[in-house]
Order: C-alpha cells, then structure tokens, then sequence
C-alpha cells in the first residue's frame, strides 16, 4: 500500500501565479470531443527552478504557454533532459486518480541521478501534480478510454556553452488530455525489429527516461513506419540478438500454454510502471511470469511452431497494446487472428477497470487527486 502523503497536504506546495486565461467551455469541449495523443494542453503549467547553491525554489502553477530560452541553453546543445508519463483517470462519481505516482516519482530520480540533475522530493514531484490536475480538473475526460496525460520533465536551463551538467535546471510539469496512444485503439499493432540500430548499451542511459533515448529512435522508428508498422522493437547493443523494448513501451511474450515472459531489466532498457503492474497482476492470476532475456532467433521459432499465442506491448501512453504483427529484414509473421489473445484482452480490461474505479484495487495503486 502507499504511503504517500495525500494529495491535499500538497497542493499548496505550488501556488497559483499569474493570468490564467481558460479557455471557454465550448472551447474545452471541442477539444475533449475529438481526442487523439499528445495535441492539446490544458490551462497551466507547474513549474520550479533549481539553482546550484539554493536548491529547488519558485514553486508555482502559471499559464500555459511557451518559454523564453536563449539560443545558448545549455538542453538545446548537449541534451541534458528527463522526464515522466503518467495520466489522471476520472471515476463515474467525478473524483480524479492517478496511477502509482511514487513508482514515477522515484523513477524521476533514477534517471535524474544518471543525467548528473538534481533529484527533486517526492513532495514535489506529487505536489506539481496534484496542483496542476486540481485547476484543470476540467480537462480530465470522462469518456471511456480517454484520460489526462501528465508530463512531468526537467532540463537544463542554465545560459552556458560549457560541456557540464547545468547550474540551473527547470523542472515544468503539463497536461494532455488524450485519446489512445495508437489511433485504432485496442487492435493489434504491427512492430518492426530493428537490427541496424540500438537505442542504448551498456553503460549508456537506457534505463534513464531521457530525450536522448528517444531521439535515437526515431530513424529506427520511421524504418518501421515506412514498412508500415506502427513501432520499432529494439535488440540489445551488445549482440544484437536479445529483444529489449519497443520505442516507447516494453514488450511481452505469452506462450501457448499461458506463461509469460517479458525482456530482463538488464540495465539497457525501461522499468516501466506498466511493467510492473502487469507482472504482478499476471502472477496474482497464477501465470509464470519470467524477466529474462528473450533471444529474437528462438522468439521467431516459437511463433512459427504455434508455441507463441500472443503478444503485447505496454506502458503507461499504450496502457496494453497486442501485436499482431513482427516483421524485420527476413521474416514478415502475423501472431492471432487479427483479434487481441485472451491473456492481452483479460489483461488490458483488468489493468483499466482498476484505473478507472471499475474494480477493486487491493495494491493500493490508485492516488486520488481531486
Ligand atoms: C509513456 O508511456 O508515458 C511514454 O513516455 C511513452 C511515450 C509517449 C514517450
């Protein structure tokens, strides 16, 4: 269960400044009537600073709107950024909750630690939220499927040329509110392995979410596109044979006789919060969930003998997605019949009824906002 404190004691930690200009109902429900990911954005923006030698200071919620960065920003030339993914789901009785904030909140700080930043408290990380999701609690849907995307990131604002981590970072946290991630909502998506790139190695920052790691995906990504799959799955660096994750989800693999397996936290790729729900809750349903290393040679095998039933992508924007297609230089195969397996579609509904106030949460996963 968590132990974090609620959200009412944290709000105050980011008061609100400056003109807000909402926008008009009519406005608002334009938007929330045609959803897709990541286009829109809500009223205000959490923001603090930190300074070397002062910490983090000038907590506040402010007007959403752009930035003043001079050219010589130290983020725009070397890439020292982080940032976070978790949504705001509106209950049937109007209450607003969020998923395992803590999990992001320290995650936050793991890769905050790796891109030589500050960490920032957990108080902070939470109360930013809590601030933001209150004032525009009206940006939260409430039709099925949709929620409020939160991000949450931190970059280096110091003016300074220098290679060195920044004497001043800003930390800004903003909302979306968001359709699926995947346009075709729960149907299978087609995925392309890459084997001419990585996303990350050993020593490197995969395990950070960092822009960086994402920027090296999108080549990777628009490969795949262009072979008309909807992402690129990655191998590991050093052999290029271990499947790691997808550009911005984990990967699962469900065997016939209904045990899973997903790729190990090998130090290369993402603990996804989705991640570790899912093994949990397949594991409460008395599945053996194994975290290893999945070999792309033996995984098409498997699928080709009938010894894979399904597979699934997951994470916090693509919640539980299957695939149904895996393609790469020399092999093109199709997994299903076009249709979610049973074990990605028991899953999906059982992670989402818990999101959205449907079932019962015996983790203690869910963090009322509002
Ligand atoms: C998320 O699932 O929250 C992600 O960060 C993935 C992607 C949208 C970058």
């Amino acid at each position: 269960m968590s132990t974090i404190a609620p959200a009412a004691d944290l709000a105050a930690r980011f008061p609100v400044h400056g003109d807000v200009q909402r926008r008009s109902d009519a406005a608002r429900a334009e938007v929330l009537g045609r959803l897709s990911f990541g286009v829109d954005f809500t009223d205000h923006m959490a923001r603090a600073i930190y300074t070397v030698g002062q910490g983090w200071h000038d907590r506040e919620l402010v007007p959403y709107g752009p930035l003043r960065l001079t050219p010589a920003t130290s983020v725009l030339h070397y890439g020292q950024e982080i940032f976070e993914g978790l949504k705001a789901y509106r209950h049937a009785d109007g209450s607003i909750w969020t998923f395992r904030p803590e999990q992001n909140a320290a995650r936050f700080n793991r890769s905050a630690r790796r891109l030589a930043m500050p960490e920032l408290p957990e108080e902070d990380f939470l109360g930013s939220i809590v601030a933001l999701v209150s004032a525009d609690r009206e940006w939260v849907p409430d039709t099925e499927g949709a929620t409020l995307y939160i991000r949450p990131f931190a970059f280096a604002s110091e003016e300074f040329l220098g290679v060195r981590s920044a004497h001043e970072i800003t930390y800004l946290v903003i909302g979306s509110p968001v359709g699926p991630y995947f346009r075709k909502g729960f149907k299978p998506v087609a995925i392309w392995v890459s084997t001419d790139y990585h996303r990350a190695g050993p020593g490197g920052t995969g395990a950070a979410k960092t822009a960086g790691n994402y920027a090296a995906s999108l080549l990777p990504q628009d490969e795949a596109c262009a072979q008309g799959c909807e992402q690129v799955c990655f191998l590991d660096g050093a052999t290029n044979t271990l499947l790691e994750e997808l550009g911005g989800m984990n990967v699962f693999v469900v065997d016939a006789e209904g045990s899973v397996r997903t790729p190990w936290l090998s130090g290369t790729i993402l603990e996804g919060v989705t991640r570790s729900s899912v093994i949990q809750l397949l594991r409460d349903e008395g599945r053996t969930v194994t975290e290893t290393q999945v070999p792309l040679a033996d995984l098409l095998d498997d699928i080709r003998s009938g010894r894979v039933a399904e597979l699934f992508a997951c994470g916090t924007a693509a919640v539980v997605t299957p695939i149904g297609r895996l393609a790469g230089r020399d092999f093109d195969l199709t997994i299903g019949a076009g249709e979610p397996g049973p074990v990605t579609s028991g899953l999906y509904h059982h992670l989402t009824d818990i999101q959205y106030g449907r079932a019962a949460d015996p983790y203690g996963w869910l963090y009322r906002l509002v």
